[in-house]
């Protein structure tokens, strides 16, 4: 298709807010920034060593420890730096949140303050950075508590502890062999691939639709031991192939970019799973509820896919603490389902069935 019949990101978002007449257009503009941050992070990503920033920037010291304590790599401090600059200024957010910030970041005094909150992942998967594979970032807009709106005071973290369903709009760049932006404001996802030599993302995307069903999972095997019954026995019996319950086989990957597998699965179908495990008890789960289960998971079900703790709807989680982990799944319908369903039947979670005693490959 030429490229003069493409939307871009713009008129995506004009044409989207159409059907809210009395919007302000607010939103768009934020989105319109968060884009931005996205591209000049792809930008870095994309020269990779050679470039200049990742040294010269003083933003970019290396191995310091996130409230999360995990050691923050140059690309992650400088992520976080974009994301910041970019959107502090526009008067459109009350506050932002980030995996690379132990509190909320408030709006500084010279600038005004707007109705929503931003909550980010500025470099998901950032493990693989070192390793040239694919990266991302992935983003969640909320709308500030009225009272915060209304007097403009700061934020504080009880702010963000909004349910997923709450999301007025979400999404992710993943910094891939394109550079593309995939977004949901409440109205289905659309994936936009970033035209280099404009700088601009277009609709490349539009409707994207997760297919119910699938034969390909991901997980992290190397925590089969400490997995709960119902995940071993789901993992089982994708395994067992055409001989086990399933009839069938399945192919699995593991990216360890938790922003790419959710691509690759927007794309062709999966289910994608970092379960709450018994690995270290202070950690219930691996991934962070705010800023990359939530989003994530309105874009999967935005999409007709499902998002789930592997217990109750992921969008439906209260949350209690800025940086809560949380277990994980998501992807094709039908497999969520069934996973969710494991999990609620008695004899699913008693590890002692003929099935898994019978079965597991993961037997201890
Ligand atoms: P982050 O780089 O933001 O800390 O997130 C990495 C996450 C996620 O992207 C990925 O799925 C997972 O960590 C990989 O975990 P393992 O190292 O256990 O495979
Ligand atoms: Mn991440
Ligand atoms: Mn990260």
């Amino acid at each position: 298709m030429p490229l003069s019949k493409r939307w871009t990101l713009t008129r995506y978002l004009i044409e989207e807010r159409r059907r809210y007449p009395q919007a302000s257009g607010d939103l768009n503009a934020l989105i319109l920034d968060v884009s931005l941050a996205c591209k000049a992070i792809a930008r870095i990503v994309a020269f990779g060593v050679l470039g200049d920033s990742l040294t010269h920037s003083p933003a970019a010291q290396a191995g310091a420890v996130n409230v999360q304590g995990e050691v923050q790599k140059p690309l992650d401090v400088l992520s976080n730096e974009i994301f910041v600059r970019m959107n502090e200024w526009n008067g459109h957010l009350a506050g932002m949140a980030s995996e690379e910030m132990d509190d909320p970041l408030q709006i500084p005094a010279s600038y005004s303050r707007g109705k929503y909150l931003l909550a980010f992942d500025p470099l998901d998967g950032s493990s693989n950075i070192d390793v040239n594979v694919s990266v991302g970032s992935i983003f969640s807009v909320l709308r500030a508590p009225q009272e915060v709106i209304d007097s403009g005071r700061d934020v504080t973290e009880a702010d963000f502890l909004q349910p997923g369903a709450t999301q007025v709009a979400a999404g992710y760049a993943l910094y891939g062999p394109t550079t593309m932006l995939v977004l949901t404001v409440g109205n289905g996802v659309a994936g936009f691939t970033l035209n280099p030599n404009l700088g601009e993302f277009v609709l490349t995307h539009p409707n994207i639709q997760v297919p119910v069903d699938t034969h390909e999972f991901a997980i992290n095997t190397s925590n089969s031991r400490f997995w709960e019954p119902p995940v071993k026995r789901y993992v089982d019996e994708c395994l067992a192939g055409k001989t086990g319950p399933r009839g069938r086989d399945f192919n699995m990957r593991w990216i360890a970019s938790m922003v790419a597998e959710a691509h690759r699965i927007l794309m062709r179908g999966g289910v994608f799973m970092y379960p709450r495990d018994t690995k270290d008890p202070a950690k219930p789960g691996r991934l962070r509820l705010l800023y990359e289960a939530n989003p994530i998971g309105f874009v999967m079900e935005q999409a007709g896919g499902r998002a789930s703790t592997g217990r109750q709807p992921m969008l439906g989680v209260k949350p209690t603490a800025l940086h809560q982990r949380i277990g994980l799944v998501f992807g094709s319908k039908h497999e969520v389902e069934r996973i969710e369903r494991y999990h609620h039947e008695p004899a699913a979670r008693d590890a002692g069935t003929p099935l898994f005693a019978a079965r597991s490959l993961f037997r201890d």
